[in-house]
C-alpha cells in the first residue's frame, strides 16, 4: 500500500518555495559559519590577555564561547529542517582578520574592537535573515531575532568596555 504524504500547500516547506528555502538556506550557512569562526576566536582571546585589564574581557568571552556554540547548533538544526545539509569543515573560510591575536597580549582594546567589529557582522547580516524570511518563514525569522537580540547585548556590552578604557585613556 503506498503512503499517502503530500507536501505543505503553504509556509516554507511548500514546494511553490522552494526558491525562497534555498536562498534563505545559504543565508544560514553563512550564519552557521559566522558563529563558529566566532567560537574559535573567542576561545584564542579568552586565554591570550594579559593583566588586570584583561580579567573582565576575558571572562565575559568565555562565557559567551558556549552561547555562540548554541547558536551554530540553532542555525545547522534550522539549515536542515528546511531539507538543506549542514556544510562540512572543508567548506570553511576564515573572515575575521580583526580577531587574529594582538602583537602584545596586554593589547586589550585590539580584541574589544575586534569583539565589536564581530557582533556587528553578525548583526547586519541577522538583520538581513530576518527581512529575508518575513511573511515566508515565520520560525526561521522568530529564532534569528531572538539570536540577534543575543549578539546585540554583547556587542552593548563590549562598547562598554570600550568606553571605559577610552574614559582611562588607554586607546
Ligand atoms: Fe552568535
Amino acid at each position: 500500500m503506498a503512503t499517502t504524504t503530500r507536501s505543505a500547500a503553504q509556509g516554507i516547506l511548500a514546494d511553490d518555495n522552494t526558491e525562497a528555502r534555498e536562498r534563505i538556506i545559504e543565508m544560514l550557512k553563512k550564519a552557521y559559519w559566522m558563529e563558529i569562526e566566532t567560537v574559535m576566536s573567542y576561545i584564542t582571546n579568552s586565554i591570550n590577555p594579559d593583566g588586570v585589564r584583561a580579567q573582565e574581557i576575558v571572562e565575559s568571552l568565555q562565557q559567551d564561547i558556549q552561547e555562540e556554540l548554541g547558536h551554530a547548533q540553532q542555525f545547522a538544526q534550522r539549515i536542515k529542517e528546511l531539507y538543506g545539509v549542514v556544510p562540512g569543515s572543508l567548506d570553511f573560510k576564515a573572515e575575521q582578520s580583526y580577531l587574529q591575536p594582538p602583537e602584545s597580549q596586554t593589547d586589550i582594546v585590539h580584541v574589544i574592537k575586534g569583539v565589536i567589529e564581530a557582533e556587528t557582522g553578525a548583526i547586519e547580516h541577522y538583520n538581513r535573515i530576518i527581512e529575508e524570511t518575513d511573511g515566508v518563514d515565520w520560525v526561521t525569522q522568530d529564532m534569528v531575532i531572538e539570536i540577534l537580540h543575543d549578539e546585540e547585548g554583547h556587542k552593548r556590552l563590549f562598547e562598554g568596555f570600550l568606553r571605559e578604557c577610552e574614559a582611562d585613556g588607554i586607546t
